[in-house]
């Protein structure tokens, strides 16, 4: 059985000051926690976030990496030094990336392998956009994507990732994509894994839903059988709204 996985990617919100606030808040709120917890938070967040998250289930994870090692890349950060920081996840490939700063799948495949070299585990974000989805090529999109995305890593690497199925027109409009809507697609992109890695491997992969996910939906979804946990942006801001979202068993 795989488990579930609740990651908060708070996007550009909160300074250090506000982050140690926000752990420490949510500390007690998820002592309990069934599910994986995680917090990905702005760079200049991470220390902060770290140091209050001593002692609790919450690990941290930053928004973005670059896949050089070092060198003259004026305003990127490494995996070697997000992981010095203490974080121990990164979300690759997000469509705010994608859509306002060139991210490509190709950029999204280096970027993935330059953090599981280092030992950071990846939050791959896929999904289609409004128009994608009424033309009918979701299916083929989110295939394509997630393939692109593991290309050149080894199966028991992938078993290690994970995915978040974000369709674009649910991220921050309040649309959520119904319960099974985000089933169907994430199923769709397990059997694609499957087809080219195995079943064994398609079986271990959490892939996770994000669009508007809240206290209010996260029980639907999480009912389904596909999906293995949420990335919530909105939601995660407040202490109390984000340890609704991951004690949705409660
Ligand atoms: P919202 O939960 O605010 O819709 O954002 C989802 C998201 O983009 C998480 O990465």
């Amino acid at each position: 059985m795989r488990k579930p996985i609740i990651a908060g990617n708070w996007k550009m919100n909160k300074t250090p000051k506000e982050a140690k606030e926000l752990v420490e808040a949510l500390k007690p709120l998820v002592k309990d926690a069934k599910a994986s917890v995680v917090v990905c938070v702005p760079a200049v967040d991470i220390a902060a976030a770290v140091e209050a998250a001593k002692g609790s289930k919450i690990a941290v994870g930053a928004q973005n990496v670059h896949f050089k090692e070092s060198g003259a890349y004026t305003g990127e950060l490494s995996a070697d030094m997000i992981k010095a920081a203490g974080a121990t996840y990164v979300i690759i490939g997000h469509s705010e990336r994608r859509q306002y700063f060139g991210e490509t799948d190709e950029t999204v495949n280096l970027r993935t392998v330059a953090a599981v070299n280092a030992g950071l585990n990846p939050i791959i974000c896929v999904g289609e956009n409004k128009a994608q989805r009424e033309a009918g090529y979701t299916d083929a999109l989110v295939e394509y994507q997630t393939l692109i995305a593991l290309t050149g890593l080894t199966p028991a690497q992938i078993k290690k990732v994970v995915i978040a199925y974000e369709p674009v027109w649910a991220i921050g409009t309040g649309l959520t994509a119904t319960d099974e809507q985000a089933n169907e697609t994430i199923g769709v992109i397990r059997k694609a894994i499957a087809r080219k890695y195995g079943k064994g491997v398609a079986n271990a992969v959490r892939i996770q839903y994000g669009g508007s996910m809240k206290p209010s939906n996260v029980k639907g979804l999480m009912a389904q059988e596909e999906i293995d946990g949420g990335l919530i942006g909105g939601a995660s801001l407040k202490a109390e709204d984000f340890a609704k979202v991951v004690n949705y068993e409660d």
